[in-house]
């Protein structure tokens, strides 16, 4: 069983105890995001953590990795999702705590062998409507500057829910862009793990990234010391878990030339790469996948290579999040 700590928030800033955050993060679309928060969430509840998934992504996909549509359509689309606390917000309805919204995915939980939990806040396709509504009616300067503090702290707030004080790990699957509802995910989290292909674009997307999340922290801890009346001041800084190369074609048990080479780029900038990286599997990922359980928990899966490397990936996860305690 592992413990994580966290790094930040060493003083006792917030009154419930903190919750470990990481997102899942990259511009580029379809670059195996959703797939690798899925899997990691479901293998770490698998070792006996109390996972906590939130769904930021407007094309739901996380959500329905585990729902089928009817049923989130049913029993979550008008009340349980993430979008009726992010509406909150701007005032439009009456605040929702993040805890309220929990879901626990039945099939996924069945399959886990331990003691471990795994839940979720699901998505709703009218998040893409949150970034514009949200900034509604403010004109640029300091009233703007005021709004867009309190709404990219938000979620850092609202993960500090006494009810939500029970889980080990909060994995965020963003979407494919750096909107207001990313930004709140970046300020949550303690670390960010960014998931992508070797590919050139890709690989220029990452550096960009992260010059755009050191921009983002630095403004915000520049807001947060200009605006403390909004919120008690704290320094935030995440950091970078790695990078998890997906998609990867390999010859001979080992990554094929062309996307070596984009990989040793990613290394050069200084960033952490994860040494195991997920193959690519049409057949287990992109197709026909029955829906609600994650391919590293099924059982008799078509690969075990496959889902090995998403065991051993989870094991540097751990790794990299440098926990403070590893009892076995
Ligand atoms: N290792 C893999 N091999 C083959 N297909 C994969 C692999 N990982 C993910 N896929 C498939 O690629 C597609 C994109 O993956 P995924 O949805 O995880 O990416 P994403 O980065 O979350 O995308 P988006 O940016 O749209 O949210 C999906 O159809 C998924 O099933
Ligand atoms: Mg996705």
């Amino acid at each position: 069983m592992v413990i994580l700590r966290r790094a930040r928030y060493g003083s006792p800033v917030w009154e419930v105890p903190s919750v470990y955050v990481v997102s899942v993060i990259n511009y580029k679309g379809g670059v195996g995001k959703t797939t690798l928060t899925a899997n990691l969430g479901a293998e770490l509840a698998n070792r006996g953590m109390k996972v906590l998934l939130v769904d930021l992504d407007p094309q739901t996909s996380l959500t329905f990795s585990f729902y089928e549509p009817d049923d989130w359509r049913e029993r979550l689309r008008d009340g349980r999702t993430v979008k009726r606390w992010y509406d909150g917000l701007r005032g439009d309805t009456p605040a929702v705590t993040l805890g309220e919204l929990v879901v626990s995915p039945g099939p996924a939980n069945a399959h886990l062998a331990g003691a471990g939990r795994l839940d979720l806040i699901a998505s709703h396709l009218g998040l893409t409507d949150i970034d514009l509504a949200l900034a509604r009616g403010v004109a640029d300067g300091e009233e703007y500057d005021r709004e867009l503090f309190r709404v990219r702290g938000s979620l850092a707030e609202g993960l500090h829910d006494e009810a939500l004080g029970g889980y080990d790990l909060v994995l965020i699957d963003c979407p494919p862009n750096f909107n207001v509802v990313t930004q709140s995910a970046v300020i949550a989290s303690d670390h960010l793990l960014i998931p992508a292909k070797a590919d050139y674009l890709s690989t220029l997307g990452i550096d960009y990234l992260c010059g755009n999340v050191r921009e983002l922290v630095d403004r915000y801890n520049a807001d947060s010391r200009r605006f403390a009346t909004i919120r008690r001041h704290h320094k935030v800084a995440p950091g970078i878990a790695g990078v998890v190369f997906t998609m990867i074609h390999l010859n001979a048990q080992r990554p094929v030339a062309a996307h070596q080479g984009y990989m040793d780029q990613v290394r050069a900038l200084g960033l952490p790469v994860f040494p195991t990286v997920l193959r690519e599997n049409v057949t287990l990922f992109a197709t026909n996948t029955p829906r609600g359980v994650p391919a590293v928990l099924r059982p008799r899966v078509g690969l075990p290579a496959v889902q090995e490397e998403l065991r051993q990936i989870t094991t540097e996860f751990i790794a990299h999040l440098q926990p403070a305690e590893v009892a076995a």
